[in-house]
């Protein structure tokens, strides 16, 4: 309980010793949505958003989330002491910008970046809000060299498209229709729930942009195979002379595979691999607000989409949709590769995969789930009742609620739509036993749903026995028809979902 000398505006002279909850502010109506006439003292402030905000979800609970829900307390404190900073002031702030690059070149060389060998040259990329704005300026830039190309052969450049699965998360539907692209998307299938790399290979037309493949994706943590793609697409591409490059949106992925799959090939070894993504706040370990966009070469980044400005010192080039954000978030990335190295993220993973693995074989040996994220791709488990009861998988991400867990259900894109899944992330601070308490939990909650279930489907009618017309006995008649109910399906008790298009609401 914070303690303070409150001073409202009637007593102007007398210094009150009060508890800021028993304080006056404490009794009235919160201003909501019209800011308030009169100031009133900061940790009256502090404590009323304080109180509300314990009302949001626990993050360390959310294992909706990829994102970042822990940093060390050292960490921390840099973050602290750098939010103050714009980091586009580059010339006021010259260390934060070096720090920027020195992460972009870290990242290039762990994604084999041809432009970054050994100790030499330069890598080309920036630091982003997030995955999404590194896609847009992914897909800004392959629209531009396409329709340069385009316009230097005569012919129309007013048709882009994009070819990516029917899985790709929400940013890359709001790159087609914000920059007027068209995503011709590869239709998923029970049991596949990847894009095929033959379907999208099939779609590529000479209006393509790019194939965009996915490194973990958002649905099932499953990697694409970026190397079959490649293949096909060097084939197709020698057959048509389009030259069609690929795109690796690696917001997950491109933090884990480096680490414990480094034979796996997926990155900038693959010839066709023009720009890679990849999340900062997610397996990069940084709190949310950080993501970085790596092209394989300067060639890459068409030049009209670089901007220079001067007006806050010498000349600074900028390629980002918005200009002002705060330095920490980079700060807090170079904290983490100085911190804790290859060595380091190796071992986090690691961690994560054998906690993700505990899991699955848990979930899987209560026997009502089939899986549906593999072994090898993001330390995540998604799994999808057996039972064809769509409802159950949102009761029992509701009836885990109660528990503090936040587990999402939500519903496959289209053409699979009728599958419903859970998904548990499996983050760094979600340790060993944490797993064993969700899995407690979970046990406990389907015996509970399972108990309601049958006490909504179970009827028993009641007649007064044939022979005993006076009732005076007593006895009852259960008719055998009325006990048949075992014997049925369980029906769908309740929950319509609502399948409006679009992207999976609700997972990131
Ligand atoms: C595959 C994929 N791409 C892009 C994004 C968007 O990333 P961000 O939240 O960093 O903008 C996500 C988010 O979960 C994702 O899973």
């Amino acid at each position: 309980m914070v303690l303070s000398t409150i001073q409202t505006p009637e007593e102007t002279e007398e210094h009150v010793i009060s508890s800021v909850f028993a304080s006056r502010y404490a009794h009235e109506p919160l201003p909501r949505y019209k800011m308030p006439r009169k100031t009133i003292p900061k940790d009256v402030a502090y404590q009323i958003i304080h109180d509300e905000l314990m009302l949001d979800g626990n993050p360390r609970l959310n294992l909706a989330s990829f994102v970042t829900t822990w940093m060390e307390p050292e960490c921390d404190k840099l973050m602290h002491e750098s939010m103050s900073k714009n980091y586009v002031d580059m010339d006021e702030y010259p260390v934060s910008t070096e720090l920027q690059n020195r992460c972009v070149n870290m990242i290039g060389r762990l994604f084999h970046a041809p432009s970054v060998k050994g100790d030499h040259g330069v890598a080309v990329g920036v630091a982003t809000v997030g995955s999404s704005e590194a896609i847009m300026l992914a897909g800004l830039a392959f629209k531009k060299k396409w329709q340069n190309k385009r316009k230097g052969q005569g012919k129309p450049f007013d048709r882009p498209n994009i070819v990516t699965g029917a899985n790709v998360q929400v940013c890359w539907e709001k790159f087609a229709r914000y920059f007027d692209v068209e995503l011709k998307e590869v239709k998923l299938t029970e049991g596949c729930y990847v894009m095929d790399p033959v379907k999208a290979v099939e779609l590529v037309d000479e209006n393509t942009i790019c194939v965009a493949a996915i490194l973990g994706s958002t649905l099932n943590g499953e990697f694409e195979d970026v190397k079959l793609l490649n293949d096909l697409l060097a084939r197709k591409n020698k057959k048509t002379g389009w030259n069609t490059p690929i795109h690796v949106d690696a917001a997950s992925g491109g933090f884990v595979a480096p680490f414990v799959y480094p034979d796996l090939k997926w990155d900038f070894r693959l010839p066709l691999v023009k720009s890679i993504n990849v999340s900062g706040h997610k397996y990069g370990l940084v709190y949310a607000g950080v993501g970085w966009i790596i092209w394989r070469s300067k060639a890459d980044l068409p030049d009209e989409l670089v901007f220079h400005i001067n007006y806050l010192g010498t000349d600074q080039p900028t390629f980002t949709l918005n200009f002002s954000k705060g330095a920490s978030q980079i700060v807090a990335q170079y904290y983490q590769f100085l911190r804790l190295g290859f060595e380091g993220y190796k071992h986090v993973i690691e961690n994560c995969i054998e906690n993700a693995r505990t899991l699955r074989k848990g979930l899987e040996k209560m026997g009502r789930f089939d899986i549906v994220s593999k072994e090898q791709g993001i330390p995540l488990v998604a799994f999808a009742f057996k039972d064809e009861n769509k409802s159950l998988a949102f009761d029992l991400s509701k009836a885990l609620r109660h528990h503090g867990w936040i587990v999402p259900a939500y519903t496959m894109p289209a053409d699979i739509e009728y599958i419903t899944i859970l998904r548990v992330v499996v983050r760094e601070d979600f340790g060993r036993q944490m797993v064993d308490k969700l899995l407690s939990h979970i046990k406990q909650a389907l015996a509970e749903l399972t108990d309601t279930v049958s006490k909504l489907t179970f009827t028993v009618e009641v007649k007064q026995s044939e022979d005993d017309q006076d009732a005076e006995s007593g006895s009852m008649h259960i008719p055998e028809t009325s006990l048949h109910w075992k014997k049925d399906k369980h029906k769908v008790v309740h929950k319509e979902v609502k399948v409006t298009g679009g992207k999976t609401k609700g997972v990131c």
